[in-house]
């Protein structure tokens, strides 16, 4: 799939302020700092898209990106941010909880980890939580481009091994780094492929009879 168009369309404090629920939509979700932003100006080729930041914490609402006009991208606020206020800490897992949990049009959760670091207890947590609320998730390792490939290969291995003790299968899994667009094309072909089944998956009132 080919990204013509991506346009920011609204930030939310809640599910309350997001988009009618009317097109389908793939969310990024991790801890803060993973490269939730950043994945999404590469795969739309615009950093200028999605607010970034080398300081944890940037995104702190949730930002819809409407993309080709008819689905939607969703930059949703970090987890694990340790260097803030408890309350505002409390504000974001209430504003990332109501979202994944209730948002309809949610296709599909992205989680994304660190492919530099060994699977981070708080990513473990949230994955659990999916779990837990039956939310399907798939993974995304990001800052490929900051690892050899033996390291990267090492690491992805090492989490794995630790998701195993926890599934019986591993989720999709997809590699990625945004500095050189590793992972693009395969990342738009699922999220294109989701899309049409979600899309199938929506009964006509004439098919309801
Ligand atoms: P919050 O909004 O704070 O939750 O962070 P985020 O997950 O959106 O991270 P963001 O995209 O702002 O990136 C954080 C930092 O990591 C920035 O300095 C990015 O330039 C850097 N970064 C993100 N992705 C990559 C990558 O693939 N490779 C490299 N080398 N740096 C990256
Ligand atoms: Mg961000």
């Amino acid at each position: 799939m080919i990204i013509k168009k991506a346009i920011f369309k609204q930030s939310a404090s809640s599910i309350f302020g997001c988009p009618k629920p009317t097109l389908p939509e793939f969310a990024f979700i991790g801890r803060s700092n993973v490269g939730k932003s950043s994945l999404i100006n590469m795969l739309c080729d615009n950093n200028k898209l999605a607010k970034t930041s080398a300081t944890p914490g940037k995104t702190q609402l949730i930002n819809h990106f409407i993309i080709n006009d008819n689905w939607y991208l969703v930059d949703l606020p970090g987890y694990g941010f340790a260097k803030t206020s408890k309350s505002i800490r409390e504000k974001i897992e209430t504003i990332i909880y109501d979202y994944c949990k209730k948002r309809e049009t949610m296709v599909c959760l992205f989680v994304l980890i660190d492919s530099r670091l060994p699977l981070q207890q708080i990513d473990k947590d949230f994955m659990l939580w999916c779990g837990k609320n039956h939310i399907p998730f798939s993974i995304i390792y990001t800052k490929a481009d900051k690892n050899s490939k033996g390291e990267l290969a090492k690491n992805i291995k090492n989490v794995e091994k630790e998701l195993l003790k926890l599934w019986e299968e591993l989720p999709n899994s997809f590699v990625t780094s945004s500095e050189n667009k590793n992972g693009k094309e395969d990342l738009l072909d699922f999220i294109n492929f989701q899309k049409d089944e979600a899309q199938k998956r929506v009964i006509t009132p004439d098919e309801e009879e």
